[in-house]
């Protein structure tokens, strides 16, 4: 299994260039199972969970090419994804592909809408708190589905088609609002989801469905309309730049010191970090090409956060953060309300030297002058990335364990830092 290898102590200086989004790029790749055109998708990340849900849409009979490298393509530009799903020939998607990554729960809503059935069994994904699906179906129901749970799968049926109807979640989800949006495209008549997730993922995904025939408004607000169509047909469609890598390498910037060009970054996807940011000491600077982060000389100062739905701050930078408030001249409080268990890197970031306490929901980090290399275990797709910046800032070797989770989210992630001078390689045993 690889491991990642980090000597740290060097500033960080140079360009890195941000990928597409992984969150909308899945999204996007399911919702290309919604019409028998082809879907092309441009800048679509090069992840292990993209590689995974290419296998589960062929699973479907959805045919993916993927186009090759072409004259004047940048170094890191993301690859274009042809997805014809021309032929539905399975609706059932098995526990073997799903439990893998959780997203792909979500192949139900398209099945549903445009075959008016789908077995698909419940999910499994990063360990973070108990991700239950009962708003998914409960969405489902709305429109019209008629919905057992057996032997661990998700048996849904919609002889008639599915019908539109308002939608109200009782909690803000990212995942319920994606389920409702693409299943109800092709529901017969209007669809009103109130308290939807704001995320800028949906907002990419309903532009897409637009693109593609849909009749979607209010994607980006808390209500969102759509009016039912009977076909969608093919569109192109480029996946949005990564907020989360972005935040991600952002924090890494401040933590180590230095200079460095997000480069394809757009600052109005995570406006609420990069201020947590700025108060922490870094200079932000948004440009035409991106977002230029810097810290000079003056220390990181604490902040007092609480992770919340978008606009606010991502729970999927919150370990970040707190890696990055474990060296902060001060004492700073991290409250997580999205997730409950969403704190296991607390324990490794600890080995560092790190001094954090947890009360609930609350993470009390008392900064120290600086934090000492040591091996660590990788629990969860961020809190990995909340090890590798710990590492970067750290005196000594670090050694990251079970990088697999690293490779589910961020895109050659040694070979980005290593190009702004961070002493970073993969192992492979
Ligand atoms: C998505 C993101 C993930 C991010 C999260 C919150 C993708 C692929 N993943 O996850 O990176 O951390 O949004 O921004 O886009 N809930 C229920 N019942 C449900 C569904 C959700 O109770 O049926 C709860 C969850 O347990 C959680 C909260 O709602 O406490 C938010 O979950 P949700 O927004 O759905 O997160 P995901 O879509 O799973």
């Amino acid at each position: 299994m690889d491991r990642i290898r980090i000597v740290g102590g060097n500033r960080l200086n140079g360009t890195i260039p941000i990928s597409g989004a992984k969150n909308a790029a899945l999204p996007l790749m399911i919702a290309g199972l919604l019409s028998d055109e082809t879907l092309i998708l441009d800048n679509v990340p090069r992840l292990a969970d993209v590689a995974q849900l290419q296998r589960i849409l062929g699973n479907h009979g959805v045919d993916i090419m993927s186009a090759g490298k072409r004259s004047g393509d940048q170094q890191y530009q993301g690859q274009t994804l042809h997805i014809s799903a021309a032929d539905v020939i399975d609706t059932t998607a098995p526990y073997e592909l799903v439990s893998r990554m959780r997203a792909s729960f979500w192949v139900i809503a398209p099945l549903l809408a445009r075959m008016h059935e789908a077995k698909v069994s419940l999910p499994g994904g990063c360990a973070i708190g108990t991700r239950p699906v009962d708003l998914l179906i409960m969405a489902l129901e709305r429109l019209g589905a008629e919905i057992a749970i057996d032997g661990g799968y998700v048996i849904a049926k919609a002889p008639g088609g599915l019908k539109g109807a308002d939608i109200e979640f009782p909690k803000v989800t990212v995942s319920g609002t994606h389920v409702a949006l693409m299943a109800a495209t092709l529901a017969k008549g209007t669809t009103i989801i109130s308290n939807a997730a704001c995320e800028p993922e949906i907002s990419d995904v309903a532009e897409c469905l637009n693109k593609m025939g849909a009749r979607v408004s209010g994607a980006g607000t808390p209500r969102i309309v759509i009016e039912g169509v009977t076909k969608l047909h093919g569109a192109r469609h480029a996946v949005l730049p990564d907020r989360i890598e972005t935040g991600t390498y952002a924090m890494a910037v401040t933590m180590t010191g230095g200079d460095v060009q997000l480069s394809g970054a757009r600052p109005e996807l995570l406006q609420s970090a990069l201020d947590v940011l700025t108060q922490a000491g870094a200079i932000i600077t948004p440009n035409n090409a991106g977002i230029r982060v810097a810290r000079n000389g003056a220390g990181v100062g604490p902040v007092n956060v609480s992770t919340a739905p978008f606009p606010g701050f991502p729970t999927d930078l919150q370990a970040q953060l707190m890696a990055l408030m474990a060296c902060a001249s001060g004492c700073s409080q991290i409250t997580e309300t999205i997730f409950e268990n969403r704190f296991m890197h607390v324990q490794e970031l600890a080995r560092f030297g790190a001094r954090i306490s947890l009360d609930g929901e609350t993470a009390t980090i008392d900064g120290i002058a600086k934090l000492r290399g040591a091996p660590v275990m990788a629990t969860d797709l961020r809190a990995s990335v909340s090890l590798v910046i710990a590492g970067l800032a750290a005196e000594g070797e670090t050694m990251v364990n079970r990088v697999y989770h690293l490779d589910r989210g961020f895109e050659r992630l040694e070979e980005k830092l290593s190009g702004c001078g961070a002493s970073i390689q993969r192992i492979s045993d």
